[in-house]
């Protein structure tokens, strides 16, 4: 190629630029507008070394407490417990400034912002006939403010999102039931916004759910603060889980079924966490290995974009011993009725060693440390280049178009006595990984509809709970136990990320 035919080329004009965010960290108002409590409203705050909690008794009184990612043991629930922080309740309360909030986003030119919608806000059980009225009414307000400005909503139904009720009643998804609830919170949304809204994702990184928190699991191992293996899945709760997810799957293909007859225009995705994986070595188990490792993540991606269980899937299925089981219909639905578009988040690569392998994931993620890769302050390695050959090996496998929509870099941010806000750090992560994506779109020619930047405005961290782990180009006045003015504030990543877009990210300062 030469010069002149690669100045030549660019981002379509149609790319969409924009930022994501989630209910569960970033909306509040958990008790306002009749909405019901999820999961994520009884997790406390945790830190990079202290996870996250949840408290959780039995009908005698009996308590134990279980870390996020954990099943609840048979028998509890989880309850508020007295004189702990609870993040989720107020986020960085979009509820009470999302006009704020999207002034500031059309100000930096969004094309699009990725939100999702709260489960309990819509049906606070989670199995109500009848949705609420009033919750639907705020999201129409947020859509209809986006289109005041122009900018496309792009709505995820379902991000760690899991109503108490179904939890503590039904077990959770690992009860088939629940694909009948989540079907009728769809129609629900797709039916309201079928002319304002295209873009959807059926489901938030589908490859990692798991336990009580986003999946709302009960498993037979009584749990506590003692015996807790934080990071860990026993072999039991592996397989509730992929029965789990295997309803899920089937959902989301009833979901597509379902939006194809309201509106045959939209765009269907669903989404996996599929950051990238590399062999630690040349050594021969070390490359088998991280391309098995792989396929832990690539499995889910193959079962929406393809329509079907890949050959490998059997195999991973035996390292849990668990058998997959299957209604009839099941593999007609989900050959029937695929994604359009595969969205994707991207933070991250690991490495796979032989001599440690991480064997109790299932969703493919955190294979193990890069030496030859710097981290965030968190320990997440950063990998512009790992983006550009995640892209091409998502558009070479699938053959579809790719949506970037969770990228970015937490940090701790300062602000400075006059309201400034350096963060370089950021400005430096990103303009890195829009450069790989840039030339995977123009050297490589992978198709992609747009790229959402992670938690654009300030919100809460999913893994940690903490505040000071920020993602934004708006800064939000809140520290880690909840104290501040929620006053919003914009950082210098703002002012170039909008240069960013007005150029159609040909100008990266
Ligand atoms: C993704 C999730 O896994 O990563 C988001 O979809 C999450 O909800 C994001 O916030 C970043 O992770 P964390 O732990 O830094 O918030």
């Amino acid at each position: 190629m030469t010069g002149k035919e690669m100045r030549d080329m660019s981002f379509p004009t149609n790319f969409l630029w924009g930022g994501a965010t989630a209910a569960n960290q970033y909306e509040g108002g958990w008790k306002e507008g009749g909405r019901g409590i999820a999961v994520h409203d009884l997790m406390t705050d945790g830190t990079k070394d202290e996870p996250r909690r949840i408290y959780c008794r039995n009908d005698a009184g009996d308590e134990v407490t279980i870390l996020q990612g954990e099943c609840i043991p048979f028998g509890y629930q989880g309850f508020l417990k007295e004189g702990y922080y609870y993040p989720s309740h107020n986020g960085t309360d979009f509820y009470h400034h999302y006009k704020e909030d999207i002034a500031l986003m059309a100000e930096m030119g969004f094309k699009v912002y990725r939100l999702s919608v709260s489960w309990t806000r819509i049906f606070p059980n989670g199995d109500d006939l009848v949705p609420n009225e009033e919750g639907l009414g705020f999201y129409d307000r947020v859509i209809d403010e986006l289109k005041k400005y122009g900018i496309e909503p792009l709505v995820t139904i379902l991000h760690f999102d899991m109503p108490l009720h179904l939890a503590n009643v039904y077990g959770g998804w690992a009860d088939r039931r629940l694909i009948d609830f989540y079907l009728r919170f769809a129609r629900t949304l797709f039916e309201r916004w079928k002319d304002k809204v295209t873009y959807w994702i059926t489901v938030n990184e589908i490859n990692v759910l798991g336990g009580y928190w986003t999946l709302g699991l009960a498993s037979n191992h009584r749990k506590n603060q003692a015996n807790s293996n934080q990071g860990e899945t026993p072999v039991e709760d592996a397989g509730i889980k992929l029965q789990s997810i295997h309803h899920l799957l089937v959902a989301s293909a009833m979901a597509n079924r379902m939006a194809r007859e309201i509106n045959p225009d939209f765009m269907l995705g669903t989404m996996c966490a599929l950051s990238g994986i590399y062999p630690a070595t040349c050594h021969p188990d070390d490359v088998f290995g991280a391309y098995e490792f792989r396929r832990k993540a690539l499995m889910f991606s193959d079962v929406t974009m393809r329509g079907y269980y890949p050959n490998y899937a059997a195999s991973i299925f035996d390292q849990y011993h668990f058998k997959l089981r299957r209604e009839p219909g099941d593999d007609e639905l989900l050959r029937d009725n695929p994604s359009d578009y595969l969205a994707f988040s991207y933070y991250r690569t690991t490495a796979f060693d032989r001599n440690s392998p991480n064997t109790t994931t299932t969703g493919g993620q955190q294979a193990g440390p890069n030496p030859y890769l710097e981290k965030t302050p968190w320990g997440w390695p950063i990998d512009a280049r790992g983006l550009r050959l995640v892209l091409n090996e998502l558009y070479d496998r699938y053959q579809k178009p790719l949506f970037i929509v969770e990228n970015g870099m937490g940090n701790v941010d300062i602000v400075e006595e006059d309201g400034s806000i350096h963060d370089d750090y950021r400005i430096a992560y990103l303009r890195d990984h829009i450069m790989e994506m840039k030339k995977a779109v123009e050297i490589d020619r992978v198709p992609v509809l747009g790229y959402t930047t992670w938690g654009c405005v300030d919100l809460v961290s999913a893994g940690t709970g903490e505040m000071k782990k920020r993602y934004g180009f708006v800064y939000v006045d809140l520290d880690d136990k909840g104290n501040g003015s929620f006053k919003r504030m914009k950082k210098d990543s703002f002012f170039w990320y909008q240069k960013v877009i007005g150029s159609n990210g040909e100008n990266l300062g």
